[in-house]
Order: C-alpha cells, then structure tokens, then sequence
C-alpha cells in the first residue's frame, strides 16, 4: 500500500465535511458526510433518511456505491465528518457504524486509512479485523 499524500487526505477529509450540506436528515437532524478517494477521484455521500427508521443509508454507503457506479471498485482512502456532533462529543458517536465497515471492506483492502474527523485516522483492519467475505464454493 502506497502512502497517500497529505494534501490529498485534507482534500478528502474536506470534501467529507463539505459532503453533509447535502444529507437528508430530518428526524436525527446529524448529518455526516463522508468521501472515498477511488481511481484517483473522491467521490462523497450523505447519509439519506426515510420515515421508516430502519431504510436510513449512512453517509460512508452512499459515497462507496457513487465509487462503484462510476466504475471504482477499489477504495484507496475514506474521510468521514458527522457535522452536527458538538465540539466533546464522545468520539464513539463520531465513527463509522460496523455495517459500513463491512461495506468498505468489499471494496478496500484493510491497509487503508478511514480519517474520522475530530477522532483520527485508523485502518480499516483496526475497525474490522475480520470481515465477512464470501469465497466461491
Ligand atoms: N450515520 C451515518 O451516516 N454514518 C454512520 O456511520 C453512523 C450513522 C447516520 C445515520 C443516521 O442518519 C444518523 O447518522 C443518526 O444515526
């Protein structure tokens, strides 16, 4: 796994910040953004609600399935940003959902770097060590 360059892990974590403007979050009113950096490009999400709870997508979700319809199924890096956490907020309330973390692990291998704003950065395989993956029976 090569280094990314600093800038571009700013430029990532910034566009996961910026990404939340455009989340759906009227009934938990907390918007996360995230942004994945895949075949040299970012792509970002929101998280999107729905009156029924349960069919809420998270924002890391819907930034990897925008990688992956333009054609990127591997992920190089992940920045997430859940905006309207108040400056203290227990950095448990600011990581990614394990769901999400099974998802990124379809696509990333477990080096990668997952840059939780206002937390720090960790690799994948620090979040999950042993995802489910599927072999070919
Ligand atoms: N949420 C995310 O977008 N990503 C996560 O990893 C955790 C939670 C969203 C889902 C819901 O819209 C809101 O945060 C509150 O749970």
């Amino acid at each position: 796994m090569h280094m990314l360059e600093p800038a571009v892990l700013d430029q990532l974590q910034t566009a996961a910040r910026r990404a939340a403007d455009l989340a759906y979050a009227p009934y938990s009113r907390f918007r996360v953004g995230a942004a994945v950096l895949a075949g040299g490009q970012i792509f970002t999400g929101a998280n999107i609600e729905n009156a029924s709870y349960g069919l809420t997508v998270c924002a890391e979700r819907t930034a990897v399935f925008q990688a992956v319809l333009a054609g990127h199924t591997r992920i190089e890096a992940v920045a997430v940003a859940c905006v309207d956490a108040p400056d203290g907020t227990n950095p448990g309330s600011l990581m990614p959902c394990g769901a999400c973390r099974q998802v990124l692990a379809e696509f990333s291998d477990p080096e990668i770097q997952v840059l939780v704003d206002r937390v720090r950065s960790f690799t994948l395989a620090e979040l999950l060590p042993q995802p489910f993956k599927l072999d070919s029976f």
